[in-house]
């Protein structure tokens, strides 16, 4: 589905796991996910821009950056490989029009709120569908933020995607926050929420 703009993934429950309906892609393979993205861009994103080819988009899939992150490297950046998803992402320079594909080691959890900025276009989140790739954090609406104030159901999204062209394939996006006291109803804890428009998933 293309996202509207503003789509608030925001469950009522805690626990939230979004499992993309990529995960029934069929096979793994490099050419499987290739297809996966043509057969998106085409049927998804070219419908919201009127059918039509989008060049922008166009332009930026001929011309990827691509990314490795796993936890146990040591390559801090070299040859495009990183730790962390957030550390890969500060790297991406600002109005990229190039696609970076950020290659997430599959079957992994990373532990790690992600943010990524509006000026921060054209990224995809990879991983294996048969094995996919597990973001988790824990924040609620009820947790204090660096400013000591409650973040709130927005503030305390685990991944929150606010640039446009956004595409995750393989990737389960988790809030694993505690369940909260019966009665209590600021506990919200969504796990991904996206602002961007033409996100694929
Ligand atoms: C990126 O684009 C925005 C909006 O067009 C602009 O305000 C900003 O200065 C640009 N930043 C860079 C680093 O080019
Ligand atoms: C997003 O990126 C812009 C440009 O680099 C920066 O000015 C802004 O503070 C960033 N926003 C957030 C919420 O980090
Ligand atoms: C969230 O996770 C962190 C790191 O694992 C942990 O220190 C913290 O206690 C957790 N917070 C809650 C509310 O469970």
């Amino acid at each position: 589905m293309a996202m509207r703009k503003d789509t608030l993934f925001c469950p009522p429950r805690l626990l939230v796991l979004l499992v993309l309906g990529s995960l029934l892609a069929p096979s793994h393979q490099e050419g499987d996910f290739d297809k996966w993205v043509t057969l998106r861009l085409t049927t998804n994103v070219g419908k919201s821009t009127g059918g039509g080819k989008d060049p922008e988009l166009t332009s930026a899939e001929s011309s990827r950056v691509n990314n490795g992150i796993e936890p146990n490297n040591d390559l801090g950046g070299e040859n495009g490989y990183y730790k962390t998803i957030s550390e890969s992402i500060a790297n991406i320079p600002d109005n990229s029009t190039s696609r970076y594909v950020l290659t997430l080691q599959a079957g992994t959890v990373f532990r790690e709120k992600v943010f990524l900025n509006k000026s921060k276009p054209f990224v995809t989140f990879k991983s294996d569908p048969k094995n996919p790739t597990t973001i988790v954090w824990n924040d609620t609406a009820t947790t204090l933020g660096k400013d000591g104030k409650p973040l709130g159901p927005v503030g305390s999204s685990t991944v929150t995607i606010e640039s446009d062209y956004f595409i995750a394939y393989g990737i389960i996006f988790k809030n694993d926050a505690p369940l909260p006291k019966p009665g209590a109803n600021k506990g919200q804890a969504p796990a991904l929420r996206v602002l961007g428009t033409k996100a694929t998933f």
